[in-house]
Parts: C-alpha cells; sequence; structure tokens
C-alpha cells in the first residue's frame, strides 16, 4: 500500500514506482525520460491531462486521404496501433471517391440524463408533485444553460418515469439535452445534480405528502446510451461501376458482399468481429479528435443489441441493379470543449478537417467506419484478409527480429512475390544474412 501516492512530485512518483516494480532499474529509469518533451510547459499540458502522469504514451498519427464526403475532400487523422488499418481506409476511401463518396444524414442530436430516485409513496402524488414543479427544475439550471443557450442547445425538455414495475420504489427523471458542438457530458451532469437538489429541496418543503412519504435520490447521472444521437452514412453504385482492378465479377462481389452482411446481422460470432473492424475506424478518428472512445464504444455496441439481440451495424442490399450499403450508428462527440481546446494535436486534427462542426464531425467518424468495413467485407470475400494484412504487418516483424534498413527494404521487396508469415519472414532473413536470398 501507498498513501499518499497523489501529492508526491512527479520525479517522487516515478521514484518509488521503479524502486517498487522495477528494482531500482535505470533502463526503466531512462524509458520514462525518453518519452518526455524536452519543452516543459509542453510536457506540462500534458501530465495536467490526467492524474498521476509520469511520461506519454506514443500511438502513431496517420491520415487517410480521398475521403469524399457530401462532396466535401477530406484527409482523415487516425489513431491506431494496427499496421493495416490506415492503409485500408485510404484504399476504400480512394475507391469510392470515383463512385459518387459517401453521403451522410445526421437523424438528431438529442443526448438524454437520468436522476435515478426511489419514492415509496403513491405514483399518482409523485407524478402531480413532478408537473408542479417542473419548470422550476428547468429555471434552477438557468446559470448552467446560460452559455448554451446562447450556443443554441440546452435542455429540452424534462419528463417523469415511472419504473415501478422494474424496481420496486424505483422512478427516473429523464432530461434531453441538445449540447450543440460539444460532448456535453460536464455540462449535463451539472445540469442533473443541479435539478436532483431542485426536486428534492422542492419535495422537503411540500406539504402534499404523508410524513411516511420518502423521497432517495440514488444518482445524477448522463446517459452514453444515445440512441438519439445517430448519424447515417451511405455508399451507393451501379453494380456494374463496382468493377475495378480487384474486381473483377462486380455482379458476383455485391451478391457476396450483401450475403456476407447478412451473415453479420444475424450470427453474433461474425457480427463481433465485423463491427470490430467497423470500430478500427471508428475510434482511431475519435481518439485523433479529442473525443471519448470509450463512451462511443459503449453506445455503439449498446445500438448493435437494440433488436434484442447483438448485430452488424452495417447493411447492405442490391436494389434495382444497384449496391446498396450504409452503417447507422449513435456516435455522441463534439468538436468543441474538454481536451479539444488543449490538445495540440487534437487542434491540429481538426484544423486538418477543416473545423468540422460536431454534425459534420459524426459524418466523417461514420464513413471512416463504413470505409473500414467495406476494405474488410472486401479482402474477405475476394483475396482473404491475411495477404494485405500481413503485408502491413511486415515492418513489424522486420522490426521484431531486429532487421536493420538495409535487410527491411531488401525483404519488404522479396516479399512483394511471396506470402508473409512470421516464420517466412524469419527464414527470408536468415537467408538473407547468408547471402542466399
Ligand atoms: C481486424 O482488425 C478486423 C477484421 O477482422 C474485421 C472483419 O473481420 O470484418 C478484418
Amino acid at each position: 500500500m501507498k498513501d499518499g501516492f497523489s501529492k508526491l512530485s512527479k520525479e517522487e512518483k516515478i521514484k518509488w514506482v521503479n524502486e517498487t516494480f522495477f528494482n531500482s532499474d535505470f533502463e526503466s529509469l531512462e524509458l520514462i525520460k525518453k518519452y518526455w518533451n524536452e519543452d516543459k510547459s509542453f510536457q506540462k499540458l500534458h501530465d495536467e491531462f490526467a492524474e498521476n502522469t509520469l511520461t506519454n504514451f506514443y500511438l502513431p498519427l496517420g491520415v487517410a486521404p480521398n475521403f469524399i464526403i457530401d462532396n466535401k475532400n477530406y484527409t482523415i487523422p487516425m489513431v491506431t496501433e494496427e499496421s493495416s488499418v490506415v492503409a485500408a481506409a485510404s484504399k476504400a476511401a480512394k475507391y469510392w471517391s470515383t463512385r459518387g463518396g459517401f453521403k451522410s444524414t445526421v437523424i438528431s442530436t438529442t443526448k438524454t440524463g437520468q436522476i435515478h430516485f426511489k419514492f415509496n409513496g403513491s405514483s399518482k402524488k409523485i407524478e402531480t408533485f413532478f408537473i408542479s414543479i417542473k419548470n422550476k427544475l428547468e429555471d434552477s439550471c438557468k446559470e448552467i444553460t446560460k452559455n448554451m443557450n446562447k450556443r443554441g442547445g440546452g435542455i429540452i425538455n424534462i419528463n417523469l418515469l415511472n419504473k415501478t414495475n422494474s424496481i420496486k420504489d424505483y422512478f427516473q427523471i429523464a432530461v434531453k439535452f441538445d449540447t450543440v458542438d460539444s460532448m456535453g457530458a460536464n455540462f449535463i451532469n451539472s445540469c442533473l445534480e443541479q435539478i436532483a437538489l431542485t426536486f428534492e429541496t422542492e419535495f422537503n418543503e411540500s406539504n402534499i405528502f404523508n410524513k411516511s412519504d420518502k423521497l432517495k435520490i440514488i444518482m445524477s447521472i448522463l446517459s452514453n446510451y444515445t440512441p438519439e444521437c445517430v448519424v447515417k452514412v451511405e455508399l451507393k453504385s451501379k453494380i456494374s461501376n463496382l468493377k475495378s482492378k480487384d474486381i473483377s465479377d462486380p455482379e458476383n462481389f455485391a451478391k457476396k458482399f450483401v450475403e456476407a452482411v447478412e451473415i453479420a446481422e444475424n450470427d453474433i460470432s461474425r457480427a463481433v468481429t465485423h463491427n470490430k473492424g467497423i470500430m478500427n475506424g471508428i475510434d482511431a478518428v475519435v481518439i485523433a479528435t479529442g473525443n471519448d472512445f470509450r463512451a462511443v464504444e459503449a453506445a455503439i455496441h449498446a445500438y448493435a443489441s437494440k433488436y434484442g439481440s447483438y448485430m452488424s451495424l452495417t447493411h447492405a442490399k442490391i436494389e434495382n441493379d444497384e449496391f446498396v450499403y450504409w452503417i447507422e450508428i449513435p456516435i455522441s462527440i463534439g468538436t468543441v470543449g474538454g481536451i479539444i481546446n488543449l490538445h495540440p494535436m487534437v487542434k491540429w486534427c481538426l484544423n486538418l478537417l477543416q473545423k468540422p462542426n460536431s454534425k459534420q464531425l459524426m459524418s466523417i467518424i461514420g464513413a471512416a467506419g463504413l470505409a473500414q468495413n467495406f476494405a474488410a467485407i472486401k479482402s474477405l470475400i475476394t483475396s482473404g484478409i491475411q495477404v494485405g494484412h500481413m503485408k502491413m504487418h511486415l515492418i513489424n516483424i522486420l522490426n521484431s527480429l531486429g532487421a536493420d534498413e538495409y535487410e527491411k527494404t531488401k525483404i519488404v521487396q522479396y516479399f512483394k512475390a511471396n506470402k508473409v508469415t512470421f516464420n517466412s519472414v524469419k527464414t527470408a532473413l536468415k537467408k538473407l544474412r547468408k547471402n542466399e536470398l
């Protein structure tokens, strides 16, 4: 046990961790420091994003160009450690750029929060009471909602939900919000806590309840399930136009593609992998733009189960000789607020995206997810996934085998015409080192 760890200085924290878990190893200490930025104030900015920061943790930031989304050309920033993700997104984007590009519709942007409470008296009474103080609840948030109202957002409505059928005495005050260009978590939670306080105060001051009527506020928190903050992104093409260098029989390709999606719509084992591929694209952009990828993940996976069983987030059909393919997902993100205004790289990424508003960013993220899914399914139903995946992973294998730059160039050349596996790369490197390749 270590008491008061958070109160130690950064150096003291590192010293304690190194002594306790690394046997005061010099290399471990050096590694931590190697990741520091030389510019002290720049480093401090990053240190202060979170508690107990010791150092930085690098992930590659790549870009995927040629995304035509709603007739606008984007180069999308992606943060990911998976070697084939950016290449797959770029390839899919380029392919669709000559076939009309991605078309998006932001279906809605409403977010919700709940005050969960218990009340043991008559449901009718609490409902009547709620209606009588409903305006006061909203008014009590005026200070908090002032700026949001100026930006065109705020509280949309407040309702009481009787949940006593699921849990004894359980009710919710459900509040809907428009948070405009911010994700709005802090704003929503502040409003909810204020509403809960006002509700409790009004309850205690009211004389309509009996002595035995008890109100217990359990908690007030936003919901990360955002089924009313949804974007749909679509790709559409005449089947004959699907023809390309690697799609020689577009009719067969389209049919097989629709069948592959149908499997993911019906089989959970496939659906999870299918959606994981979509999240390769979505998370990468969500992270690059400084948004909360855990919230986005949680909402999207819950949405994938909205019909009672977990299923594919993308859908495809052939209609009147056209291939129609789309994704529909909840994405609660922001383009202002939180870390977004602070993290220099996040700001850079948003500038690269030409300063999108939150609706545009929802479309961009949806397009990245759809592109990733298209690339995965295209590979799966044609060449198989491993050819492309292992080609992209080749450099990682070579790095893990300690290859130098000359060896890397030679081996990459060799594997243009050969199948990449860990063992085949190991063998090729051995041969090269013996001048036998
Ligand atoms: C790998 O990260 C993602 C895929 O497995 C997705 C899929 O199977 O659709 C290729």
